[in-house]
């Protein structure tokens, strides 16, 4: 596919293009609306302060996203409304999103500390969890982000908006998540983008898979809300493209089409605050690998964390460096399983990046499996919070934990079947009884992790649960057209 126009890359906002790798300072505002018409009128002021996917913003960034429940409070019609995908009406706080997502017990919405944002559930929503809109705040230093912070958060009780809580990130001292794992090379590329410069082509996806009101794996145009053209009288958003995507456009003077396309560059933005318990996760490994001498053993520990997340600490992946962590390989992301590790001998099966994405280890052939698991593809746009301890091993009281962000145009068929049919799997891979290891839904008897080997594999067992939900939403990261029209309402 040719390159987007640069009037699509100034109507996408620029986190789809760019995580601002090079911004090490970040905020995430959640926001309450309490009047309407006040908060149109800082949305339409805001949207000249967004960042878009035109150029590198070397200072600062903005995005923002809203929620199902935002978007209505912002005043767009019921009608329009009920054109969103089904898991972005629901939330990603009903029982029925619950259930597929694994959030049970300890995880479930109830003991959240934000999010909540029911919309379909006979049970009301708490109001003091509940989140209409995501304000994205990026800057390179301290200084820059509490500045930005400070103007928007003085912006907010005459805008008609209220503060449901500000998420800090916190400067990390490098990519390098809190159970110690470099964080972020396995990821997609968007067919169109600046991101196919550098990518294998097994990573490449079709621009429809990560953008609204584009043709995404199937040859379809992924799925993107509409509204009647009569509600757009100023025109400011596209027409609905025919549904053949190759159909000739309309000749001049065809009476319109009676839809516009209001997803069009926008996105879903998945968002879940997942708090990591790196203590236990040190000692678990420990105690998982001592000698028969009851001594520890810090090389069979650091090894079964690396079989736990399928790379070694700084990157390289198990199925390519089976037995050290080699730095030529740390930013490596053009590989598959099938060939070299059918077994899962290097890599285990149900590790963490196998589960997340299988790549060609699933399917009759390599080729027709990684275009299966290609369609299932996420664009992960999160950042660890909290400070990094001293001691990983001790417990020092201090919350932290990865905000997992992630970007897709269909949730159902990407993120929540990512959650649901390989992390929280217990069959994944032909395995029984074990689901992800970091991030798995522990039930009853789903405690162990297999390390396929030759002739014997090993197990552990009594896994316990090192990440815990604390907060989650699903948003809507609208192009730079459909802010201008939600402002407009
Ligand atoms: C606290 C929670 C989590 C931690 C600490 C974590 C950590 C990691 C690490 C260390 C990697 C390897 C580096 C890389 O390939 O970029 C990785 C990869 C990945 N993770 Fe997670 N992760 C977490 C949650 C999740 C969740 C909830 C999902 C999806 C539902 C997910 C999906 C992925 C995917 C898709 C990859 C890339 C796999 C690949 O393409 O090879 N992660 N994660």
């Amino acid at each position: 596919m040719a390159e987007l126009k640069a009037e699509d890359m100034q109507d996408i906002q620029g986190f789809v293009i760019s995580g601002y790798a090079h911004l090490p300072c970040v905020s995430y505002l959640l926001l309450g609306i309490s009047d309407p018409p006040s908060a149109r009128g800082w949305l339409a002021r805001l949207v000249n302060e967004v960042t878009t996917s035109e150029g590198k913003e070397l200072i600062s960034c903005l995005n923002v996203a809203l929620t199902h429940r935002g978007l209505r409070r912002m005043g767009l019609d019921e009608e329009t409304l009920d054109t969103f995908s089904r898991p972005f009406v629901e939330g990603m706080a009903t029982q029925h999103r619950s259930r597929i997502l694994g959030d049970g017990t300890e995880n479930g919405p109830t003991n959240w500390d934000w999010g909540g944002n029911l919309t379909s559930e006979p049970a009301k929503p708490d109001e003091t969890k509940a989140v209409d809109i995501l304000l994205l705040l990026f800057g390179r230093d301290e200084t820059t982000l509490d500045k930005l912070v400070n103007e928007h958060r003085a912006r907010l009780a005459q805008c008609g908006l209220t503060l449901v809580l500000p998420l800090g990130a916190g400067r990390q001292p490098d990519i390098h998540e809190h159970f110690g794992f470099a964080d972020g090379m396995g990821q997609p590329a968007i067919e169109g983008t600046i991101q196919t410069r550098d990518a294998a082509p097994r990573n490449v996806i079709k621009t429809g898979e990560i953008l609204l009101g584009y043709v995404n794996d199937y040859g379809k145009l992924a799925d993107s809300p509409t509204l009647r053209a009569d509600l757009d009288p100023q025109d400011v958003l596209h027409d609905q493209p025919p549904v053949d995507p190759t159909e000739q456009a309309r000749p001049s003077g065809a009476s319109p089409p009676v839809m516009r396309d209001l997803g069009r560059n926008g996105t879903y933005l998945v968002f879940r605050q997942l708090a990591q318990h790196v203590a236990k996760f040190c000692h678990y490994l420990d105690e998982a690998t001592r000698t028969l001498d009851e001594e520890l053993d810090s090389t069979a520990s650091d090894r079964l964390a690396a079989k736990f997340v399928g790379r070694w600490q700084n990157g390289a992946p198990l199925v390519l460096s089976p037995d050290t962590d080699d730095p030529a390989l740390s930013k490596e992301d053009d590989f598959g399983y099938r060939d070299s590790d059918a077994h899962g001998f290097k890599c285990p099966i149900g590790s963490h990046v196998r589960r997340s994405n299988p790549r060609d280890s699933i399917g009759p052939d390599a080729a027709k499996a990684l275009a299966t698991a290609n369609r299932h593809r996420i664009l992960r746009r999160g950042r660890s919070y909290g400070v990094r301890p001293e001691d990983r091993r001790v417990d020092d009281g201090v919350p932290r934990g990865l905000h997992f962000l992630c970007l897709n145009a269909d949730i159902e068929r990407q993120f929540e079947f990512v959650q649901q049919t390989w992390i929280n799997n217990p069959v994944f891979g032909g395995l029984d009884g074990e689901v992800d290891p970091l991030v798995g839904n522990l039930t009853k008897g789903d405690e162990i992790f297999t390390v396929q080997a030759d002739p014997l594999r090993t197990r552990v067992h009594n896994l316990e649960r090192f990440v815990t939900v604390k907060g989650g939403a699903y948003f809507f990261l609208p192009s730079l057209r459909a802010l201008r029209y939600l402002a407009s309402l």
